[in-house]
């Protein structure tokens, strides 16, 4: 059977199918072909020359994301010189069309020409311009020693340098999910990790690796001449820190398609990744939500945000993608014989791939008063700007201590008559943090005026006129309550899916690494599926984090195009109440110990849990870049054994840089 790891892990009592579950994937970088030739290529072409037929359909997106700098002054329309950084496996590129949305880029691939790349109109004229471009001396040469990240002022924006094998690399200096300052987070061969939540950026493309994040970073032209190091960047990508990889459209005479139920970041990442790819069928996703796919984290965060300003992309950016977005459009049952789908509206579409990720629905308890008004649970932005409404100036009861529950709590105590928490264990977070720093959030909340009910449970809610007005626990206390929210953790959202002939397993769907099903051309992604986890001896679990959600749809999409690629991603995750962040990489489920390192006075601690002699998992306060760093040694199968971190928090870490 296989055990979950939930962010909404709540009382472990409560909710047995949640007790464990950790993920990871790794996007492999795109196959690169090579011919000998020059570094960097420059290519003229001139009206004279006309643009030749394209012969052949080579892959309909820039595979290699290049940054084209167009070095004369000429339009668009065929006289330009266009220089693209890492050209290295072409004889030559010209433009030969160009219109409003796009310009085809074609090299010579032995014999036969073919399109190599479409790259969008809107990045050739930022690089048309040459006072969009700045070119400075950033720093010395010995100021940069190999396996060195150093940060740098180039015109009003910053830059990351790396140095590896020799080699000085220049990329955006900012995370694109957040914008964290890379400089602080872990570097080891190939790629940067984010310090916050622990996105990864490739060293030599700025693509973006694993997640969370959709964007990739801008990629710079570095030189060295007489010790100095020069950088060459685009303004407007100083200023803009994240840079869309280029996609491909669908084309007319293309008639496959790829049908994504679920609205969330698997769906997304997916349906980019497959335009990304090359895909060029019809793509559409399904969501039975009002909104398009936003930021769900933040609901528990910034409750009274609205999904507007929280849209992981914007109408245009789909539409740009001919990526259909279909919203309040619920699947209702599947019919993988006749590869087609059944909505609740009565319609009906089929597909040529379908990729099921409808993420998990806040559990129900099946006691007495649930139905009563102002009794909810949270998941939507209407669920969490309904709660932050209503709780102004009213005793709120929170039953669950899980980490939404608890982002919950911190969110209203400011504006709530009284908040108080019943927890079934003996402190919050118990289960998956361990005692000692549950014990400590347990106090950070009381400071701020949170009151805890432990070891209790809820009997029921009551209340005249269909309103609560009390909340009952265990021992039958009787809490006044104008608003009660359960947080007891979450269920996979497939009921749907029950006569479709998929393997389920308590609801959730097994898939193999490279996220298929039991059924032949659907694939599953995020909250709803037990995946094997690499780090894990390949053990199937559930792992409800963001990030893993965006790594499972990336995998998806790989495996439509037919460039299958393992999931091989650290489980990632992180909460934030009172404006301290805990971050925590891993898979503790079933940890036998925690060490803890703990520094009262700096407010800041480490715990490493272990299962046997084994570290498998790491959490932090105020220590960064150390989850991150642990992330990327377990991402490179660094191991970390109990014994080393009894004394010291990071003796491991000079064992990643050599790796
Ligand atoms: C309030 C809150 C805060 C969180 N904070 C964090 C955090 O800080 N860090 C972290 O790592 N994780 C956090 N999580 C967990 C994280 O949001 C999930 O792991 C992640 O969203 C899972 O992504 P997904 O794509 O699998 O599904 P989801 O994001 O759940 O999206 C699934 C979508 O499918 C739709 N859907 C469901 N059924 C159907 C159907 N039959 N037909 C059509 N559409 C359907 C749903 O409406 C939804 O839009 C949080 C979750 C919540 C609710
Ligand atoms: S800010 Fe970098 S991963 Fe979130």
């Amino acid at each position: 059977m296989g055990a979950s790891q939930s962010y909404d892990l709540a009382n472990a009592n409560s909710v047995e199918y949640n007790r464990d579950s950790v993920i990871h994937e790794e996007v492999k970088p795109v196959e690169k072909r090579t011919h000998k030739q020059p570094e960097k290529t420059v290519v003229k072409q001139s009206n004279s020359c006309p643009a030749k037929p394209v012969s052949k359909y080579k892959t309909g997106n820039n595979p290699w994301d290049w940054t084209p700098t167009l070095t004369d002054e000429n339009s668009l329309n065929g006289t330009s010189q266009v220089k693209f950084e890492n050209t290295t496996e072409v004889n030559e590129v010209k433009v030969t069309e160009s219109e409003v949305t796009e310009v085809k880029v074609t090299g010579k691939d032995s014999n036969s020409e073919v399109v190599i790349a479409e790259v969008s109109a809107q990045t050739v004229e930022n690089a048309m311009s040459d006072s969009d471009v700045i070119e400075e001396v950033v720093c010395e040469e010995g100021e940069l020693e190999d396996g060195m990240m150093k940060e740098v002022a180039l015109g009003e924006g910053k830059v990351l340098l790396v140095k590896e094998d020799g080699d000085i690399h220049a990329m955006g200096a900012q995370c694109t999910h957040y914008g964290a300052p890379l400089i602080k987070g872990a570097y080891c061969k190939g790629r940067v990790r984010c310090p916050w939540h622990g996105a990864c950026f490739d060293v030599k493309t700025g693509d973006i690796e694993d997640y969370p994040g959709l964007d990739s970073v801008h990629k710079f032209d570095v030189s060295v001449a007489d010790g100095k190091v020069k950088v060459k960047a685009n303004k407007s990508a100083l200023k803009t820190f994240r840079r869309q990889r280029s996609m491909c459209k669908a084309k007319g005479d293309n008639s496959d398609s790829v049908l994504i139920i679920g609205g969330g970041p698997a769906s997304v990442v997916c349906a980019e990744t497959l335009r990304q790819e090359g895909f060029t069928g019809k793509v559409t996703i399904a969501t039975k939500e009002e909104h398009l796919p936003y930021d769900r984290i933040k609901l528990s965060k910034a409750m009274d945000i609205k999904p507007a300003a929280i849209a992981l992309r914007g109408e245009d950016f789909y539409r740009n993608a001919d990526i259909d977005i279909l919203t309040q459009k619920e699947a209702e049952a599947v019919d993988t014989e006749n590869k087609s789908v059944k909505f609740k509206d009565g319609s009906t579409q089929t597909y040529g791939s379908l990729v099921l990720a409808t993420g998990g629905s806040p559990r129900v308890l099946p006691i007495p008063g649930i139905d009563l008004e102002n009794v909810r649970m949270l998941r939507t932005p209407s669920d969490a700007n309904f709660i932050a409404e209503k709780a102004v100036g009213k005793n709120v009861v929170i039953i669950g201590s899980s980490f939404i529950g608890m982002e919950v709590a911190a969110s209203l105590v400011k504006v709530a008559s009284s908040v108080t928490v019943v927890v079934r264990g003996c402190v919050p977070f118990e289960n998956v943090l361990g005692q000692k720093i549950g014990s400590f959030l347990l106090k950070m909340h009381e400071d701020h005026g949170v009151k805890f009910f432990l070891e209790r449970g809820i009997k029921e809610f009551s209340g005249p006129d269909g309103h609560v007005t009390e909340a009952v626990l265990s021992d039958d206390t009787r809490l006044p309550a104008d608003l009660c929210i359960l947080g007891v953790g979450v269920v996979p959202a497939t009921d749907f899916l029950k006569s479709s002939g998929l393997t389920m397993n308590r609801g959730f769907l097994p898939v193999n690494k490279f996220m298929e099903t039991s059924q032949p051309n659907v694939y599953a992604a995020g909250d709803i599926v037990e995946f094997p986890l690499f780090t894990e001896g390949d053990k199937s679990v559930n792992v409800q984090h963001w990030q893993m959600a965006h790594a499972h749809g990336r995998t998806a999409a790989l495996s439509i195009v037919g460039k299958k690629t393992e999931i091989a991603s650290v489980p990632y995750f992180w909460t934030v109440m009172y404006g301290k962040s805990i971050r925590y990489t891993g898979y503790g489920v079933g940890y036998d110990d925690v060490i803890v390192h703990w520094d009262e006075e700096a407010m800041k601690c480490v715990a490493f849990y272990t299962r046997g002699e084994d570290v498998v998992a790491v959490a932090s306060l105020n220590s960064d870049p150390l989850v991150s760093q642990a992330a990327e040694g377990m991402a490179k199968g660094l191991k970390i054994s109990k014994s080393e971190i009894q004394d010291k928090t990071d003796t491991w870490v000079e064992r990643l840089c050599k790796l």
